[in-house]
C-alpha cells in the first residue's frame, strides 16, 4: 500500500491533467499558458462543464446566469450571526454553503459557484462590523467579488488579476480536496455535499490552508538579508516552509509563474508593488537553495501558493479570506469532477488491511 495513495490512479478524467515531471497544467486539452491571463473564469467554467450538465448556454448567458445565481444566494447572507462570523471565514463559508439544498443539475452548480462569492465577501465584512453589499449580477465573477468586498468598483487590473488566478487554481487534477469530492459524488449524493466535502479537505495546512502562513512568513523575515537566518531556524525546528513542495510537481509549478505574471501586470497598473514582488523573489530564491543543500534528493520547488499570497494581498484580502477565494476558483472543478464521478465512475469504495487485534 503506499502512503497516501501516492501514484495510485483512482480516477478517468478528461478535466485537466498534472504533469509532474514536465510541470505542465492542462485543462481539457488547452495548457495553462494558453488560458491564465487570456480566457475569463466563466469561459473556464464552460470548458470545464461541457458535457456534464444539460443546457449549457454560450458564454454571455453563462455569464449572467452566475450573476443572476449571486443575487439568488445574497438571502443567505441574513443569518450572518456573531457565532457564524467568530468561525474562521472559510467555517463561515462552510456553514453558510451547507445551508444550500444539495441538487445535480445547472441550477445548483450555478449557486454554489455564486455562493462562494457571495459568502466570502459577506463574512470578510462582517468580521469588520459591516453589512454585506448586495451583488451585482452584470458585473463578471470577479468584478463582482472584489465589488461585494469593497463596495466600490475595482480597477480592470485588479479584476484581471483576481480573473487569472481563478482560472490558475480552478482544476488540478485529483487533488485531496477534488478527491473528495469525487467520493461524495460517487454515493450520488448532490453537488452541495461533494463541495462541502472539497471545502473541508481544501482548508488543510497541507492543502490549500498554505497561503495564510507565507505572508506571516514574509513578514517575519522582514529583509532579504534576514532570509537566510529565519529559513535555516524554521527548518531546524521541522517547520515546512507553505508555498513549497509538492506531492507531484518534481519541477517548478507552472502556476507559480502564472501568479507572477498577474501580479506584474497589476503592477503595471499600479495594483501591486514591484518592491514587494522583489523581495518575495529574494525569499522564494534563498529557501529554493536552502531546501536543495538540505535534501539534495528531493526535488521542492515553489508551489501554487507562493505567489498565490502575493496576488491575494495586493489584492486587498486578508491571510484569513485566501483559502475563500481558492475555494471561490477550485468549485469549479469540484463541480465538474463530481459530475464526472457521478456520470461516467462507480460507488469508490477501495479495501483496507487491518491491523488491529
Ligand atoms: C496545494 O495536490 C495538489 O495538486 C494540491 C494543489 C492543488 O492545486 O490542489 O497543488 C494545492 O495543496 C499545493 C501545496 C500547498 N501546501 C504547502 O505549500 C505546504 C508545504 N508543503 C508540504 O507540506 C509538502 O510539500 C506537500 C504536503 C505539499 C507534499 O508533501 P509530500 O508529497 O507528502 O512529501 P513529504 O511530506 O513526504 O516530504 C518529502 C520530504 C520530507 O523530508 P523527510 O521528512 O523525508 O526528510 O520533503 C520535505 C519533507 O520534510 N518537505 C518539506 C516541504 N515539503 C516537503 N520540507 C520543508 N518545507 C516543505 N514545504
Amino acid at each position: 500500500m503506499s502512503d497516501g495513495l501516492e501514484g495510485v490512479v483512482a480516477a478517468r478524467t478528461v478535466l485537466s491533467d498534472v504533469d509532474g515531471q514536465a510541470g505542465r497544467l492542462v485543462l481539457r486539452g488547452a495548457s495553462l499558458d494558453q488560458l491564465a491571463g487570456k480566457a475569463s473564469f466563466e469561459a473556464l467554467i464552460l470548458r470545464l462543464f461541457e458535457g456534464f450538465f444539460d443546457g449549457l448556454p454560450p458564454l454571455e448567458e453563462l455569464t449572467l446566469m452566475l450573476g443572476r445565481a449571486r443575487a439568488e444566494v445574497f438571502a443567505e447572507t441574513e443569518v450572518l450571526d456573531a457565532r457564524l462570523l467568530s468561525l474562521e471565514p472559510i467555517e463561515a463559508v462552510r456553514a453558510l454553503t451547507a445551508r444550500l439544498a444539495d441538487g445535480h443539475d445547472l441550477a445548483c452548480a450555478m449557486r454554489l459557484l455564486g455562493a462562494q462569492a457571495v459568502f466570502t465577501a459577506a463574512v470578510a465584512r462582517g468580521r469588520l462590523g459591516l453589512g454585506p453589499i448586495a451583488p451585482d449580477p452584470t458585473l463578471s465573477h470577479a468584478a463582482d467579488l472584489l465589488h461585494m468586498m469593497r463596495g466600490t468598483k475595482a480597477s480592470q487590473g485588479e479584476v484581471q488579476g483576481l480573473d487569472t488566478y481563478l482560472v490558475t487554481v480552478c482544476d488540478h487534477g485529483l487533488n485531496a480536496s477534488t478527491f473528495a469530492a469525487r467520493v461524495v459524488a460517487s454515493t450520488q449524493s448532490g453537488l452541495t455535499s461533494s463541495i462541502l466535502a472539497g471545502q473541508g479537505a481544501l482548508k488543510g495546512p497541507l492543502h490549500g490552508g498554505a497561503p495564510g502562513p507565507i505572508i506571516a512568513m514574509l513578514d517575519e523575515i522582514g529583509t532579504p538579508e534576514r532570509a537566510q537566518n529565519w529559513i535555516e531556524q524554521a527548518l531546524d525546528r521541522g517547520d515546512r516552509l507553505m508555498g513549497f513542495g509538492h506531492r507531484i510537481y518534481r519541477v517548478r509549478d507552472p502556476r507559480a509563474d502564472a501568479l507572477k505574471g498577474a501580479i506584474r501586470a497589476m503592477a503595471k497598473t499600479g495594483s501591486a508593488s514591484l518592491g514587494r514582488l522583489a523581495f518575495a523573489e529574494a525569499v522564494e530564491a534563498a529557501v529554493l537553495a536552502i531546501l536543495k543543500a538540505r535534501k539534495p534528493d528531493r526535488p521542492l520547488e515553489t508551489n501554487v501558493e507562493f505567489y498565490t499570497a502575493l496576488l491575494l494581498e495586493a489584492l486587498g484580502f486578508k491571510a484569513e479570506h485566501f483559502t475563500c477565494i481558492f475555494a471561490a476558483g477550485r468549485t469549479a472543478g469540484w463541480i465538474a469532477h463530481a459530475r464526472e464521478q457521478a456520470l461516467t465512475g462507480r460507488l469508490i469504495r477501495p479495501a483496507s488491511v487491518y491491523i488491529g487485534p
